[in-house]
């Protein structure tokens, strides 16, 4: 196996964990999170939740980190690196998911950016227009203003590299994320008619369990975590030999699932005193943080000065996000070409702005090109989350067990850690991961072709 020690690198544990973590806080977080748990029934959501990421969740992440990590590459690399073997297919699916998603996750990062501007302007009656968002995205040329220079601030930072780019901003963007959630939750339930919002949402409701509970938590864990898009995969490859993984691991569950439960802190009792305790208000899903939040945060007072909040720490939770997405991209172009950071930067850059900006006007000017009946938008989604994600989880446990070998990766483990967790580990990565993959890859088919409804 090769090793390039010239690789770049984090410069500790603690840069490596903002990092992670800021990945894995995002958009969705923010808004898929708090709707998702008020659908489900509150309390009984989040104690499932919990439940599936110390267990689904912090098995997956570590046998991609310890992937990484042994193998010094990103997916493409870390699959072939163990010979030649028929689930090479697995690096490419797992290589080629941030291509996909990054384009349009910029596109609602270049939203935010948008949102955010015009609360700095003062203009938050505006935004509380019943037509605002329509119109706003469905027009052509602001929102790929927004995009284009959404795009150039990650770009800007993937360039400067991890330890200087990455690392930094992680360092600086996530503890202000942190003080900024902690204020916008408590903003929140203090209000007037707020905590029977803060009731709904912490009191389990035992009579919305089900089936689809399971299901729904463990799709929002998958995604909430940066699983199987190569990502950890490539931040793997640039953790240190003696940084405990088992603990980082935990810390950054530990710091996604507290700001995705902080998120539902800042926006259920929020909408809940806003429409006087209206449940179908939360679950109005993506459109909540563009079309509801503005004209909750007027009804409040202070909506310039709290939207400015909001949107920043939304701002910052996206690019985290991005880079780390980006990232990935560029530094598989790097491991499979050869080519200088900066050469396979630009090329990824090109490609975001080329698939980008067709999924931005897929809301307006294109809006007739409908693949599967769907719009770009939705269809970039749609391929990577509910199909590609899951088969490259897949791909990783069935590499796992048949190529590579618990004790191989039990021994890069315990490099650094006493590897605790290691039974349980084994029976979450021959077992219970390939099972939940399996019920979220079959679920998410089915919900989108509107066969069963979640
Ligand atoms: N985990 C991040 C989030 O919750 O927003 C990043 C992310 C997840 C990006 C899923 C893209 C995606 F499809």
């Amino acid at each position: 196996m090769e090793k390039t020690d010239s690789r770049s690198s984090f410069s500790g544990r603690l840069g490596y964990v903002l990092a992670v973590a800021g990945s894995a806080v995002g958009l969705g977080n923010l808004w898929r999170f708090p709707y998702l748990a008020a659908k489900y029934g509150g309390g009984i959501f989040l104690f499932v939740y919990v439940i599936l990421a110390v267990t689904f969740g912090f098995a997956l992440i570590l046998s991609e980190t310890a992937l990484g990590r042994m193998t010094r590459k990103s997916p493409i690399g870390a699959f072939e690196a163990f010979g030649k073997n028929r689930l090479r297919f697995g690096g490419w699916i797992n290589a080629v998911v941030p291509m996909i998603i990054v384009p349009y996750y910029c596109v609602v990062g270049g939203w935010v950016a948008k949102y955010l501007f015009e609360y700095i302007s003062r203009n938050s009656v505006s935004l509380t227009a019943d037509d605002y968002f329509a119109t706003f995205i469905s027009s052509s040329g602001e929102p790929i203003f927004w995009f284009c220079i959404y795009v150039l601030v990650t770009f800007l930072v993937v360039m400067c590299g991890v330890e200087k780019g990455i690392e930094k901003a992680s360092k600086i963007m996530m503890p202000i994320l942190v003080v900024l959630a902690v204020i916008i939750a408590a903003y929140s339930v203090t209000r007037p008619g707020a905590i029977e919002g803060v009731k709904y949402y912490l009191i389990p409701d035992f009579s919305q369990f089900s089936f689809m509970t399971v299901v729904a938590a463990m799709g929002q864990l998958f995604y909430s975590l940066s699983i199987a898009m190569g990502i950890l995969y490539t931040y793997g490859s640039y953790m240190k030999k003696d940084v405990n993984m088992e603990q980082a691991t935990g810390q950054i569950e530990l710091f996604d699932t507290a700001i995705a439960f902080l998120a539902g802190l800042m926006i259920i009792p929020a909408v809940f005193a806003f429409s006087g305790g209206d449940k179908s208000k939360l679950q109005a899903g993506p459109s909540l943080m563009f079309i509801t939040i503005p004209k909750v945060f007027e009804s409040m007072g202070m909506a310039n000065l709290i939207g400015f909040i909001f949107f920043l720490l939304v701002l910052f939770a996206a690019l985290t996000s991005s880079i780390s997405l980006m990232e990935t991209c560029v530094s598989t172009i790097q491991d499979q070409t050869g080519w200088s950071r900066k050469k396979s930067g630009i090329v990824i850059g090109l490609e975001m702005v080329i698939v980008g900006v067709p999924c931005s006007l897929g809301f307006g000017l294109w809006d007739f090109i409908k693949p599967l009946g769907m719009s770009i938008f939705d269809f970039c989604d749609f391929i990577s989350n509910s199909v590609m994600m899951p088969i490259a989880g897949i791909c990783t446990c069935i590499f796992i067990v048949k190529v590579v070998g618990f004790n191989r990766i039990a021994d890069e483990i315990r490099l650094s850690s006493k590897f605790k967790r290691e039974k349980a580990y084994r029976f979450c990565i021959q077992y219970l991961a390939p099972v939940c993959l399996v019920i979220i890859l079959i679920s998410s088919v089915l919900n989108t072709f509107g066969m069963i409804k979640m």
